[in-house]
């Protein structure tokens, strides 16, 4: 069974999310719960963008002693210098840089020839790499640029002592066939690629990053990089409680562990979701409130004879108490007679019979009968003669 590092990048990317602003007491509690969480990596924020970021950040390095803490980085010499006031007092300091890759972002944002790209990412690496022992290097767009242009620059890279390559899906363009592709084409074509970790990056402005991770993992990926809910710029990046559930229930097809303390995820999706107040959709895989709520009355029958008939993630591996089936039209005998036990009645089939009437009568009327509205009927129908 492989290993996948998981380098998470909930403080940075998930950060530049339209409409969040966390501040350092917020980003430290989440750094916190990220370390329970068991993620290798965390990207603590981009040093160089403001005061409050490089606070948080030399904080997060202060106080985070189990998780390697790392901080954003142009490739410039100011926002390295920066970045190393932030990060070296950290237990392991790490040090993240980029630079495009893509002809459209070489032409028309850097005004850069392919050549001085490749200069620049080299003279920045060796200039990072005077501090940090960590030195990761991000192909920004890497999915847009040329294979053979990407395969140079990063073996320029390495040589110049990046110890880890990023191939970020920085617009969410890319298919899983061809981001494992890419994978397999720097593993074959640049020398020393196995020197270093190889590291995914995926947004999901067409709904694929968790797939194209999961395909970078097939084809040689060593490190995984996402945020918790899936937050980030625009769409979002891969969200790492997906991934994480997806390795261990589908390890007999992936076969590959991560560090991750699974039954940690729904706390950390909340302190997330709190802080960033970015709520989570009702119907998200792994944590959206319906992930493990039942209503059809035969899929409620299903799980109470078994849950594995319509569960294939308990909720408590994932730090949730229980399912929940929740009471509504589609809902059957069994369920309500299983609700009936549970609010402490004790009623003859025929009092119960008579109860799921009223009950499938209100449920023309409301979309979800609460216990209130069950106490109501139950009490009615326990009253009459
Ligand atoms: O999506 C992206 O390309 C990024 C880089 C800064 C790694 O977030
Ligand atoms: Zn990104």
């Amino acid at each position: 069974m492989a290993h996948v590092k998981i380098f998470d990048t909930t403080l940075r990317d998930g950060e530049q999310s339209p409409g969040v602003n966390l501040n350092q007491l917020e980003k430290l509690e989440i750094a916190k719960q990220l370390e329970r969480f068991g993620v290798d990596i965390m990207e603590a924020g981009f040093p160089a963008s403001s005061k409050g970021d490089f606070e948080a950040v030399r904080q997060i390095a202060r106080t985070i002693k189990n998780t390697s803490v790392t901080g954003l980085a142009r490739t410039k010499k100011s926002d390295i210098d920066i970045a190393w006031d932030a990060l070296k007092d950290a237990e392991e300091p790490r040090i993240h840089i980029f630079l495009a890759t893509s002809p459209i972002h070489m032409t028309y944002k850097l005004k850069k020839t392919p050549d001085e790209v490749i200069q620049t990412a080299v003279e920045m690496v060796s200039y990072a790499k005077q501090k940090f022992t960590h030195v990761e290097w991000s192909a920004e767009d890497a999915c847009r640029s040329d294979l053979d242009f990407l395969a140079r620059i990063v073996e320029k890279v390495i040589d110049a002592g990046a110890t880890v390559i990023n191939l970020p899906d920085t617009v969410g363009y890319i298919t899983p066939e061809e981001y494992g592709n890419v994978f397999r084409y720097m593993k074959e074509n640049v020398p020393n690629i196995d020197k270093v970790s190889l590291s995914a990056h995926c947004h999901d402005d067409l709904g694929m990053a968790v797939i194209n991770s999961i395909a970078a993992i097939e084809n040689g990926a060593t490190q995984i990089e996402g945020t918790i809910n899936g937050i980030g710029e625009r769409a979002g990046n891969a969200a790492l409680e997906e991934i994480a559930v997806a390795l261990n229930i589908r390890n007999d097809k992936y076969k590959h562990t991560t560090n991750l303390v699974l039954n940690e995820i729904k706390r950390t999706s909340d302190l997330v979701s709190k802080f960033t107040g970015m709520i989570v959709p009702p119907n998200k895989a792994v944590v959206g409130r319906n992930a493990f709520a039942h209503e059809a009355g035969i899929h409620q029958d299903g799980v109470l004879k078994n849950a594995s008939t319509y569960e294939i993630i308990t909720p408590e591996m994932v730090g949730i108490h229980s399912n929940n089936l929740v009471l509504g039209k589609h809902s059957g005998r069994h369920a309500f007679k299983d609700k009936v036990i549970q609010l402490g009645y004790q009623l003859s089939e025929e009092k119960i019979t008579e109860a799921f009437q009223s009950f499938k009568l209100l449920t023309d009327r409301k979309k979800e009968v609460t216990d209130e509205d069950l106490f109501t009927i139950l009490t009615d129908v326990q009253t009459e003669s």
